[in-house]
């Protein structure tokens, strides 16, 4: 029997203005999703709107309209995006759905019923963006604690959820199943935020909200929105609806991605309720990192989603499907932030899309042309040259499964990437347009070139779940179906003789200072005052100076001496000192110092800890995601007690401020520095 694997969106707020960061939970799971089918699974995979509850209510009372008038050009907007980022949902489902509405009504009958919902009254404050409760003392300076919003205050009868039974379990299965939730970071986050200090019951029913599904048993009120949100995921599979085929066959949900702001929602409130429930939890909640632009997360409400740079619409229209959705899969480390700008973004694009993956098929495709008359050449004999080459052409798909076994869609592409550059390394060691001159070289001419052919046929198949336009290109101009799953994935199936047609390039290049530039005169057009420093187009900051530090110890921040302080050295003293690019991909603050981060840094293939005293010039969430240059072979020492291997150079000012020292153009981590 084929395995199930049911993998769910977060349900999306109708707020309108979709951006990028709205777009990166959807594509990972649409990526894992066709992977998942690709392996000949059942898979189920579910996305759609969460449409209830104060904040609709408002927005549409404002315009004179009823709520499902203001929502529904909005559920058809995000569909349009789903649609041109070419998302393979299953389920669409809507909180205002027949069959959402009565499930929700069924669980919260069956709560009552049990004795998990009771009446009783509701005293604390509210924030409506987070549809959140906080008592008084979990606010933040009097407002919300997680987006630093007004809130209000109420007092009103309700209904509660007594989610105060339910911590001991949530804690034994934090324990029992420490894949339950991921990354473990968030484990410790809610322990210690919210478990540790024991739970209260939830208010779970408003009697001041009119949008929203009112209680079977008590129809003046109507269910607070998290609950009836988190039903999606069983309701959209029929469950409580007298319809549970699907329910059967689905749940539990392999896995629901989510971002890290609403990570407490599903790993406490959904748990307890499936507790009370009786129903089985699902086997992962994985909370995942944001889209930053300046060090923010990209939101609506922070105004920083300017249309013209984070419109998913636009860039589409701008630079296609396949690229939006590589960026988003490759250049975030997963589980961490990311910060995004339009250079990165082309950056990005340009190097591993346009150079070399389209750069290896269409040299490929140009020789097999002129040198077979557009035919795939016989395969002939292996030379000890091709082994590396058909030997990482054997790994790949172990490879690719074992990253995506484990979420993590950049390493697989980092895979699949790294195949394509020791394809391009392969052409520059065989020299075919060397053979080709020579006629008794014909056949391995035509070894070469096969062998070439096959790593774009296989990295086209690879990369099927993560690109939709240009894999199916690749793979019907060399004759190949279309349609191939990864049961294709061996080395020599191409077909000797097969035609094979020369394309246009698969992936324009774009001319990276021309866009920007054009870009930067959309947004100034829309907002003549908008001050272009600020706008998320560039890269690291600029202007610094930028003196080599001395290693003081074997970890910490390099500090930036005047020049001409030191005695003169030598070219060889110099080459001691290994520096690399490595890029941030954790960070936190060292306990009881003010001074130190505690920063994970993936050097390469490579993965370290260093420990800087730059706290005072970054937050920990500034510094995910950045590329530094790295001194990589100090020797490595303990700074409060925490391992540091290696030191990160920064320039530092008249004043002592440090700037971080970080490559002018994109450079993959690893890169050597000299
Ligand atoms: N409606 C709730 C979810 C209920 S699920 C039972 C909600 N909706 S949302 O529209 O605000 O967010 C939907 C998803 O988009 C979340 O996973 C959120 O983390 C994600 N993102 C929104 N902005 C983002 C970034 N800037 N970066 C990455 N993802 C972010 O929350």
């Amino acid at each position: 029997m084929a395995k199930k694997y049911y993998i769910t969106t977060p349900i999306y707020y109708p707020s309108g203005n979709w951006h990028i960061g709205h777009c990166y939970t959807t594509v990972i799971c649409d990526a894992l999703s066709r992977f998942h089918k690709m392996k000949g699974e059942e898979v189920y995979f579910l996305t759609g709107t969460d449409e209830h509850g104060q904040k609709v209510e408002k927005e549409a009372l404002k315009r004179g309209i009823t709520p499902l008038e203001f929502i529904d050009p909005l559920v058809a907007e995000l569909k349009d995006t789903w649609r041109m980022l070419d998302i393979d949902y299953d389920r669409f489902i809507r909180t205002t759905d027949e069959d959402h509405v009565k499930c929700v009504q069924h669980i919260y009958q069956k709560l009552y019923e049990s004795g998990d919902i009771y009446k009783a009254e509701y005293e604390g404050y509210y924030c409506t963006p987070c549809e959140a409760f906080w008592t008084e003392g979990q606010l933040k300076e009097g407002k919300c604690p997680d987006c630093g919003r007004e809130v209000t205050r109420q007092k009103e009868e309700s209904y509660f959820f007594r989610l105060s039974k339910y911590a001991p379990r949530i804690l034994k299965l934090y324990e029992d199943n420490p894949q339950f939730l991921q990354p473990t970071s968030r484990v410790n986050e809610m322990v210690n935020n919210f478990l540790k200090a024991g739970l209260t019951d939830l208010s779970v029913s408003r009697t001041t909200v009119k949008w929203g599904v009112p209680l079977p048993f008590d129809p003046k009120h109507t269910a607070y929105v998290w609950i009836d949100a988190l039903s999606n995921y069983i309701s959209a599979l029929g469950y409580g609806t007298g319809h549970d085929e699907a329910y059967k066959k689905y749940w539990p949900a392999e896995l629901h991605l989510v971002g890290k702001e609403i990570v407490r929602f599903h790993a406490i409130i959904w748990p307890a309720i499936l507790m009370a429930l009786g129903e089985p939890m699902p086997k992962q909640i994985y909370g995942h990192g944001w889209l930053l632009i300046g060090g923010e997360k990209l939101s609506k409400s922070k105004e920083n989603a300017r249309p013209e740079l984070t419109d998913p619409h636009e860039l589409v229209k701008r630079y296609g499907a396949d690229a939006v959705r590589y960026y988003l899969l490759r250049e975030i480390p997963f589980g961490s932030d990311g910060e995004y700008t339009t250079e990165r973004f082309l950056l990005r694009i340009n190097a591993d899309l346009a150079n070399d993956l389209g750069n290896l098929v269409s040299r490929t495709q140009a020789m097999i042309v002129q040198n077979f008359d557009g035919k795939v050449p016989p395969r002939g004999e292996a030379e000890s040259a091709d082994n590396e080459l058909i030997s990482m052409c054997g790994q790949l798909f172990e490879r690719v499964d074992a990253d995506m076994g484990a979420l993590n869609a950049p390493d697989a592409l980092s895979e699949i990437f790294n195949l394509v550059a020791r394809a391009n390394k392969y052409i520059d060691e065989t020299a075919p347009w060397v053979l080709a001159k020579d006629p008794a070289q014909k056949a391995r001419l035509g070894t070469v070139l096969y062998n070439l052919a096959e790593v774009c046929r296989l990295c086209a198949v690879a990369l099927k779940p993560f690109l939709t336009v240009a894999p199916k290109k690749i793979l019907k101009s060399f004759s190949c179906d279309e349609e191939a799953g990864f049961d294709t994935l061996k080395f020599g199936l191409l077909q000797e003789g097969a035609a094979v047609e020369k394309l246009p390039p698969v992936f324009p290049r774009f001319d990276v200072k021309k866009e920007l530039a054009e870009v930067e005169k959309m947004v100034k057009k829309n907002t003549p005052s908008a001050p272009a420093g600020q706008l998320p187009l560039g890269g690291a900051p600029s202007g610094a100076s930028t003196s080599c530090p001395p290693p003081a110890s074997g970890g910490g921040v390099g500090v930036g001496v005047r020049p001409s302080t030191k005695s003169e050295i030598t070219i060889d003293d110099f080459s001691k000192i290994e520096l690399k690019i490595g890029e941030v991909i954790a960070c936190e603050k060292v306990e009881k110092s003010d001074k130190l981060l505690h920063e994970t840094v993936k050097i390469g293939d490579e993965v370290r800890s260093i420990v800087s005293g730059i706290a005072k010039f970054y937050t920990p969430e500034e510094m995910v995601g950045k590329r530094v240059v790295i001194v990589t072979n100090l020797k490595p020492v303990k700074l409060r007690g925490v391992l540091s291997e290696g030191m990160i150079l920064c320039a530092e000012d008249e004043k002592g401020n440090l700037s971080l020292l970080s490559p002018e153009k994109l450079v993959e981590s690893g890169a050597n520095v000299r």
